[in-house]
């Protein structure tokens, strides 16, 4: 029997070379393209996913590592995409290119479920280590703050 990863709710058997980075099998096998590639070393949080609720950068995570875990990626985290910070990201505008949001939303996603009612000094260090180059940083607070408070 194949080893699986549950991936926004279904088991997905591992059918791919199993140190290949959680990133390239939701992108590549799966075709969940809203988690993306930027540094793939771990340092810009382009890739972040949930793993078991916890923000993790899928580029520096082999999928054998993920059997019998629970992985949401931006397309899992609401039904409709309705969730109130893709929400909040849309009322504020936040996006400039775009190419970072995927994973500013899954890593503030899941630090508000761990701090419903964060600081301006908790969300700045909670977001430091998604990087922007557009530099949309004050407009990502905001729209945190329009779901927390
Ligand atoms: Fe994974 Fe940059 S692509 S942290």
């Amino acid at each position: 029997m194949s080893k699986t990863i549950k991936i926004n709710g279904v088991d997905q058997p591992i059918d791919v070379d199993e140190n290949m980075p959680l990133l390239w099998f939701l992108r590549d096998r799966l075709e969940f393209t809203g988690t993306k590639f930027g540094c793939g070393s771990g340092l810009c949080g382009a890739c972040t996913v949930h793993v078991d609720g916890v923000a993790t950068r899928s580029c520096i995570m082999p999928v054998n590592a993920l059997v019998g875990k629970s992985i949401t990626t931006i397309e899992g985290l609401s039904k409709d995409g309705n969730h109130p910070l893709q929400k909040a990201w849309l009322e504020n505008n936040v996006p400039q290119c775009g190419y970072c949001q995927a994973g500013q939303i899954m890593n503030a996603a899941s630090f508000l479920a761990t701090n419903a009612k964060p600081t301006d000094d908790e969300i700045d260090n909670a977001m430091q280590g998604n990087i922007c180059r557009c530099g949309t940083y004050q407009r990502i607070k905001k729209a945190i703050k329009s779901v927390a408070f």
